[in-house]
């Protein structure tokens, strides 16, 4: 079976020198030399200042929002991954879904203009599959509005917008680091943070609150460990070839496809980092047609954003009604892409696709 994607191993020799490293310092984890060494490597690699390494994306973005004192409701999107929502819930913050953007599938800054206010302290948008979000539009509303940004930027690793990176925009920005993405430690993430203080306050909250060997508030601990820098360090090493590897695979999927499904429109002026195909079919008769047949030759391609968040009970949201995300997550497919995946086997894919159409 060739899954959505295989994680990437990094070459083997790279891996166990930073592990040997470990065994001269001894330190396992709180602040080691290796998170210090990637966390060092990233603001280089990024171009960004105050970056946090945590333990995953969801809890991070949690402590993002209790870095800025969020209690009550916030602004997101209904077609994400379930952990944009369910960090909201599970910090007793309710999510208040605005719809989407039918060719960019982000939050729509338009509807976002009609939406009240009353109430909310921040806006969480995601920059679905590393197509970012309109931040200019969404930031001008959100400092009329004074209220905080703080991006899923779960997909955005290495994406350049208007020649800045795009997790330096916002209040803050949360990325990660999971095995399936295409730079990964394993399991964890980052917050990059716009102001000091508020990057010197989540420091302390991802160390149970401590601060100068007091607890100063009620922390948490979403501390990344040296196995995981030493993981994140060694395909750290690699990552330009492994964007270009995916880079190519993403290229041959578009220009085999052009024509037979719609492809996600991205925002002028920003990079990509090919961590996946995303692509739309005309409705969901077509899509469990092409996923019987792919699935039956061996691929497994994913329905990723299904469904969309405002459908899952367990989740207390308000929303009006959200047409356009309700019939694309019903439509959306991401089909495999990963470093090793062989353009011979992506020929297969797609002449499997095109077949079931
Ligand atoms: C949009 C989005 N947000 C958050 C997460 C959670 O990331 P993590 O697995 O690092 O907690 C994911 C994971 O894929 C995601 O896709």
């Amino acid at each position: 079976m060739i899954f959505v994607t295989v994680p990437y191993l990094p070459k083997k020799k790279n891996f166990l020198k930073y592990l040997d490293s470990i065994y001269s310092t001894k330190q396992l984890t709180n602040s080691g030399p290796l998170v210090n060494l990637l966390t060092e490597r990233l603001k280089t690699k990024l171009n960004v200042n105050n970056i946090l390494p945590v333990c995953n994306a969801t809890i991070g973005l949690t402590v993002a929002y209790k870095t800025f004192g969020i209690t009550k409701k916030a602004i997101t999107t209904p077609f994400s991954f379930v952990a944009t929502s369910s960090s909201l819930a599970w910090t007793g913050i309710k999510p208040i879904y605005v719809d989407i953007d039918g060719l960019s599938w982000n939050m729509s800054t338009e509807l976002l203009g009609y939406e009240s206010f009353d109430d909310v302290e921040c806006i969480v948008p995601v920059h679905v599959f590393g197509n970012p979000v309109n931040v200019d539009g969404l930031e001008r509303l959100a400092r009329a509005k004074k209220v905080k940004v703080i991006y899923d930027a779960a997909h955005a690793f290495g994406v350049v917008y208007k020649e800045k990176s795009l997790l330096s925009y916002g209040d803050a920005s949360v990325v990660s680091f999971h095995a399936t993405k295409s730079f990964h430690t394993g399991e964890g993430g980052a917050i990059v943070f716009s102001d000091d203080s508020a990057y010197e306050h989540a420091k302390s909250l991802i160390n149970f609150g401590f601060e100068d060997g007091d607890v100063s508030a009620i922390g948490i601990n979403a501390k990344m460990s040296e196995m995981h820098a030493a993981l994140g360090l060694a395909v750290l090493d690699e990552y330009d070839d492994i964007e270009s590897r995916r880079g190519e695979l993403f290229n041959f999927y578009e220009n085999r496809l052009r024509g037979h499904v719609t492809f996600q429109e991205r925002l002028k002026q920003s990079s990509n980092n090919y961590t996946y195909f995303p692509i739309l079919l005309e409705d969901e008769v077509q899509l469990k047609r092409v996923l019987h047949e792919m699935v039956k030759n061996g691929f497994l391609p994913r329905r990723y954003f299904h469904p969309s968040l405002q459908r899952i009970s367990a989740i207390d949201s308000e929303s009006a009604g959200l047409p356009v995300s309700d019939s694309i997550s019903t439509r959306i497919l991401c089909l495999p892409l990963f470093p090793d995946l062989k353009i011979a086997t992506a020929k297969k894919i797609v002449d499997c696709l095109l077949r079931a159409l």
